[in-house]
């Protein structure tokens, strides 16, 4: 309270508060606090719509105030803006930045102070305590999709696109997904850019350059507003037949739920901005609930005439079902890491009083698909599953959406589809393995590096993103290169084995082993000693988990690297089960927060481990 005071009072003197909400209380909670907001501009109808939705949703927490400024554009003023906010003595610190790269630094300098969450795009690092973003892959491949929707099945075959977008990183990124989703249907693609992305700019960009529309079929604006100026210009133009999609799919007048209504457009993708999630993340992160993610990751939809009353209905939240039956696909008991996962699940599920059933199976897909059935057939509310393989799952997938069973993918991911899950909850494995590679070039500056690399289960999500977040970064460099790879299953057994082969097929010639899990790291150390091989000097030795049998070998020199894949999923999944529940829309990902530990972690991050 005393903090609160304060910074109300210095508000009021400087006169440059932007907005200060007062309370109310449809939800109430023990916080008093005061959140800094930084935003990007208030120009763009995106940071508008952001800045109504933090508005709102802060309305609903007594106790909780809001002080906004508007950096209008410019980065230098946003790092001017973000330390007058801490001069006010703010207690949490949203921020929207212009440029990431300008302003990573203030950014981290925050972190040091109070917890930050970064909106719309991710800075450099990993000095936040939260991103709230979209994908805007998928957004380009959904806009993809609604073109190739429209052109119908056939078509493609003579048609021809027009992609109006705008000098900026998110329009870049989509982009690149539009185009390619376009072209593997063989359509042909041209883009302009606009000096600004508004209808005016849309509008008379047509109309001064008619020729731009010629054997055009669609047009896809990478903005509703955009795509409203497209809509005007081919009135005035008199010229028919065009059709339009754009992109943001916001309520409101002329917002591209309306103009889909309207048959104004034919169809949108929408974008959500995070300012409700970052609210209830802020108020989460400021009362120290454990179990905060690192990344939300926001899901699009695609909006078509058909759809549009649907989508626009509100589902009212309900109350917390009484019981909820919860089905839990998990895989065997491969890795130490994996009984953690399992003990997490469960524990949470008492604590949320949820129903759960869960059982294993061997790692078979067949096996696992077969759970998923008798799951359906028993009619749970939720099944959440660990695909032990990424691949082939699309059958069983569908069978859930046609009995409306929602699908939770914890740990490990599929190849589908997003559309045919509701959410993933788990790690950034792709980022693991960069990891790995960043220390490993780091700790061994000058030489060459000859890379053993030990695999997880063939086909699984976390063996193929680590191998490919590892790859990416050591193809930057000439001078380190995976002289072999091997599958060692994701346990002990099988990563001595995999070096046992290689020793005495090739002989030893290994600078570094890049294991994608602990156990198999940890599976090789008493083997590499018997064969006189030191590892941790002799040969360095990097592995993902984060167990404590990892971080005491680690402790003792002979393992150099551990990067972290958080296994306590249990409460994230049951709160996500519980909101799923309640009719709020969950996220697309929910990514959890993970740390490297070297030889030079302090120990006080070693203690107390829990698994
Ligand atoms: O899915 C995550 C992986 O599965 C872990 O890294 C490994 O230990 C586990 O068994």
């Amino acid at each position: 309270m005393r903090r609160f005071k304060r910074a109300f009072t210095g508000l009021l003197c400087l006169a440059l508060l932007a907005v200060l909400l007062p309370g109310c209380s449809t939800r109430k909670t023990s916080v008093e606090c005061v959140i800094g907001v930084s935003l990007a501009n208030l120009r763009e109808q995106w940071r508008l719509v952001l800045k109504d939705e933090l508005e709102a949703e802060a309305e609903k927490y007594d106790g909780v105030r809001l002080v906004m400024t508007d950096a209008a554009g410019d980065s230098e003023k946003q790092e001017a803006d973000v330390e007058r906010l801490m001069s006010y003595d703010i207690d949490l610190l949203i921020i929207s930045p212009t440029d990431v790269e300008a302003l990573t630094p203030v950014i981290s300098k925050t972190y040091e102070k109070i917890p930050v969450i970064v909106l719309d795009r991710a800075v450099e690092g990993y000095d936040y305590s939260l991103f709230i973003g979209p994908d805007n892959n998928l957004i380009g491949r959904q806009a993809g999709k609604a073109v190739l929707e429209l052109l119908g099945e056939d078509g493609g075959s003579d048609a021809s696109v027009l992609e109006m977008k705008n000098d900026s990183f998110a329009s870049e990124s989509r982009s690149a997904e539009f185009v390619k989703t376009v072209s593997e249907a063989e359509v042909p693609t041209r883009s302009i850019d606009l000096p600004e992305a508004t209808r005016d700019c849309a509008e008379d960009t047509l109309l001064s350059d008619p020729e731009l529309l010629e054997g055009v079929d669609v047009i896809f604006a990478h903005n509703d507003y955009m795509a409203y100026g497209a809509h005007l210009a081919l009135e005035e133009l008199g010229v028919n037949g065009i059709r339009i999609v754009g992109l943001d799919g916001f309520s409101g007048e002329n917002g591209g739920l309306q103009l889909v209504e309207q048959g104004v457009i034919d169809a949108t993708v929408t974008c959500p901005t995070g300012g409700t999630e970052a609210i209830r993340y802020a108020v989460d992160i400021i009362n120290q609930v454990s179990g905060i993610p690192k990344q939300i990751i926001l899901r699009s939809h695609q909006i078509r005439p058909d759809n549009v009353a649907d989508y626009q209905r509100e589902t009212p939240l309900t109350e917390k079902p009484a019981v909820i039956r919860v089905g839990y696909a998990q895989i065997g008991e491969e890795s130490h890491r994996r009984e953690a996962c399992t003990e997490s699940i469960r524990q949470a599920a008492k604590d949320f009083d949820v129903d759960l059933t869960m059982e294993f199976t061997q790692p078979l897909v067949e096996e696992q698909t077969r759970l998923v059935q008798r799951f359906i057939h028993q009619d749970m509310d939720v099944i959440v599953i660990s695909p032990v393989v990424a691949e082939g799952w699309l059958p069983v997938l569908e069978e859930a959406r046609a009995a409306g069973i929602p699908i939770l993918l914890v740990d490990r991911m599929v190849d589908e589809e997003e559309g045919m899950y509701t959410s993933f909850i788990g790690a950034d494995f792709e980022e693991e393995g960069r990891r790995c590679a960043r220390w490993l070039l780091d700790e061994l500056p000058e030489q060459t590096i000859r890379v053993l690399e030990l695999r997880g289960t063939e086909g699984s999500s976390p063996a193929q993103s680590r191998k490919n977040g590892f790859e990416e970064v050591i193809d930057g460099s000439s001078r380190c290169r995976i002289v072999h790879s091997a599958c060692g299953n994701f346990t002990r057994e099988g990563g001595r084995l995999a070096v046992q082969e290689y020793l005495e097929h090739r002989g030893w010639d290994i600078d570094a082993i890049f294991a994608h899990n602990d156990d198999m790291a940890l599976g090789t150390l008493e083997y590499l000693a018997e064969q006189g091989i030191q590892p941790g000097t002799d040969v360095k030795i990097m592995s993902i988990d984060g167990t404590s049998d990892a971080l005491d070998a680690l402790q003792s020199g002979r393992v150099n690297c551990v990067v972290e894949c958080n296994p306590l999923l249990g409460p994230q999944l049951m709160k996500a089960i519980t909101d799923l529940m309640q009719g709020k829309e969950l996220p697309l990902r929910i990514i959890t927060d993970e740390s490297v530990f070297t030889k030079d972690t302090p120990r006080s991050q070693f203690q107390n481990r829990k698994y």
